[in-house]
C-alpha cells in the first residue's frame, strides 16, 4: 500500500493539480450505482455487445456513457484515454490525474473492462489497438468519439485548436472562476490557420482513420454504429457566436460531415449507421477557461436550482444516448435532427430555462454578479471539484489514501510520464 493524507486540493491557476483518489472512487461508485437504478434489467438489443469509447478516462462523457452502456448490458468496453502515472520527485509524490484513480474504479466494478492510457492520435496507438482486437478475436459493435483536446500530432505535425470567434471579434460580460466577479472579455477572432488548425485537432480526421482502421481489419460487427460528441448550443448570441460559428464549430461541423459520409458507408454496407450526438453543456475543464461558457453553466444550473427546466448531467446524458440506441423500437432514428445528429439537448435548449438564462445576460456587467449567478458559481465550483474527486459528500479527506492503486492487467498502458 501506498498511501498519502491529502486533506486539501493543491491549484495553479484555474488548474487542479491534485486527484483525491478515494474522492474519485467514490464518485465512480454512485455513477455505477445511479446506472444501475436506470437500467434494473438488461435492454435485449445492448446485451453481449462491445464498445470502443475514445475519451473514456476522465470524468466526463466517455465514462459516463461507458457505465450506462456497461449497465444497460454491454459485455466489454474497450477505453481509451490519455493519463499519466504518479510521479516521484525530490521525495514528493505528484498524484496521478483523477482519470487514473476512476479508471482503477472502473475496472474493479468491471474486470473483463480494457483501458489504453496513450496517445490516441499516434498511428501506433490506433495499430496495436486493432492487433489486440485482431487476436482476441473481437468485434466492436459500437464506436464512441469522445476525445476533446487542446491539441493533436500526427505524421510529425503539431497542431493547436483555438478557443476563438470568426469574423468580428466579440466583447462579453463573462464570469471569473477566481474571483467570482463580473468580468469583460474579448474573444479574438481565428485566423484562417487557426481554424484549419482547429479542424485538425477537434474535426473529423482522427475519427475516420479510427473506423477505417476498424473496417479495413474486419474488427466490426454487422450493425455497427459510430457516434462522435458534439455541441451546438443555443442561439443567442454571445453562446452561439462563441461556440458553434466559432473555430471549434467549425470543427463540429467537420465532424457532421465526417459522419455523414462514414453513415452512408456504414448503412450500405453494413446495417450500421454514423452520427454526431449533440451532448448538452455539462461542467467540465473547459469551461472554466472560456468566462462567458463558465457564465452561462453558472447561470444554467442556477436557473434549474431555482425550479426552473432540467439539468442532465453526464451520466444522465450517458442513460439517455444507451437508450436511444438500443432501447425497443430503436428510438435513435426518431431522435435525428434535419442534419441527421443525434439530439440528446432538449432539456438544456427548453425555451423556458432559456428565457431566464437569456434574462440574467441582458443586464449583466462587470464587477459583483447578481445573486443568481453567485448561486450558479457555487454549484458549478463544487460540480468542478468533484471532477478531481474534492468535495464529493462523505469522504472523509482527513484519512490516508492509497495514491498507487494496482490497476490490474486489463490497464494497457503506453503512456509513461
Ligand atoms: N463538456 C461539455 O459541455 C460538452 C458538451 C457537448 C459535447 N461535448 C463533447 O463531448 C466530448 C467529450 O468531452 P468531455 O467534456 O467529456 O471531455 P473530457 O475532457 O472530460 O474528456 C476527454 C477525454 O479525451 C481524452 N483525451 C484527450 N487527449 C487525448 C489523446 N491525445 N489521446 C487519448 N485520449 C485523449 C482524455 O483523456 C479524456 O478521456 C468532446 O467531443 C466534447 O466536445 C462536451
Amino acid at each position: 500500500m501506498s498511501v498519502l493524507s491529502l486533506t486539501s486540493p493543491r491549484a495553479r491557476g484555474l488548474m487542479v493539480l491534485t486527484a483525491h483518489p478515494e474522492g474519485c472512487r467514490v464518485l465512480a461508485e454512485r455513477q455505477i450505482a445511479r446506472a444501475k437504478e436506470a437500467f434494473p434489467k438488461p435492454l435485449p438489443a445492448a446485451e453481449g455487445k462491445t464498445a470502443l469509447v475514445l475519451g473514456s478516462t476522465t470524468f466526463g462523457y466517455g465514462s459516463s456513457t461507458a457505465i450506462a452502456l456497461k449497465e444497460a448490458g454491454f459485455s466489454k468496453v474497450i477505453g481509451l484515454g490519455y493519463e499519466t502515472p504518479p510521479t516521484f520527485r525530490k521525495e514528493k509524490v505528484a498524484m496521478a490525474p483523477a482519470g487514473w484513480y476512476l479508471t482503477h474504479a472502473l475496472h474493479t466494478a468491471y474486470p473483463e473492462q480494457r483501458t489504453y492510457f496513450a496517445d490516441g492520435f499516434s498511428d501506433a496507438t490506433r495499430d496495436r489497438v486493432i492487433d489486440d482486437l485482431k487476436s482476441g478475436g473481437e468485434k466492436i459493435d459500437l464506436l464512441l468519439y469522445s476525445v476533446a483536446a487542446p491539441r493533436r500530432s500526427h505524421l510529425g505535425e503539431t497542431w493547436n485548436s483555438a478557443l476563438k470567434v470568426i469574423g468580428e471579434p466579440l466583447t462579453v460580460c463573462g464570469l471569473d472562476y477566481a474571483s467570482g466577479q463580473h468580468k469583460e472579455v474579448t474573444l479574438e477572432p481565428a485566423s484562417e490557420l487557426e481554424i484549419e488548425h482547429t479542424r485538425r485537432v477537434m474535426g473529423g480526421d482522427d475519427l475516420d482513420l479510427w473506423v477505417n482502421a476498424l473496417l479495413y481489419g474486419g474488427c466490426v460487427n454487422t450493425g455497427f454504429k459510430v457516434a462522435s460528441l458534439s455541441y451546438i448550443g443555443p442561439e443567442f448570441e454571445p453562446l452561439r457566436r462563441i461556440y458553434w460559428d466559432g473555430a471549434l464549430g467549425g470543427a463540429k461541423k467537420h465532424i457532421d460531415m465526417t459522419t455523414a459520409a462514414q453513415n452512408a458507408r456504414l448503412s450500405q454496407r453494413l446495417d450500421g449507421a454514423a452520427f454526431s450526438s449533440m451532448n448538452p453543456a455539462v461542467v467540465t475543464g473547459a469551461s472554466v477557461a472560456i468566462p462567458a461558457m463558465l457564465k452561462y453553466i453558472a447561470d444554467y444550473l442556477a436557473v434549474v436550482d431555482s425550479g426552473i427546466g432540467a439539468y442532465d448531467d453526464p451520466l444522465d446524458v450517458g442513460v439517455n444516448f444507451t437508450r436511444a440506441l438500443y432501447d425497443d423500437g430503436e428510438p435513435w432514428r426518431d431522435m435525428l435532427d434535419e442534419a441527421g445528429r443525434l439530439r440528446l439537448d432538449e432539456n438544456e435548449l427548453d425555451p423556458d430555462l432559456q428565457k431566464a438564462i437569456t434574462g440574467s445576460w441582458a443586464d449583466a456587467k462587470p464587477g459583483d454578479p447578481p445573486p443568481l449567478t453567485v448561486r450558479g458559481l457555487e454549484l458549478f465550483k463544487k460540480e468542478f471539484m468533484q471532477l478531481f474527486g474534492w468535495e464529493v459528500d462523505g469522504v472523509d479527506y482527513e484519512a490516508p489514501a492509497e495514491f498507487l492503486p494496482d490497476l490490474g492487467e486489463g490497464v494497457v498502458q503506453l503512456v509513461d510520464e
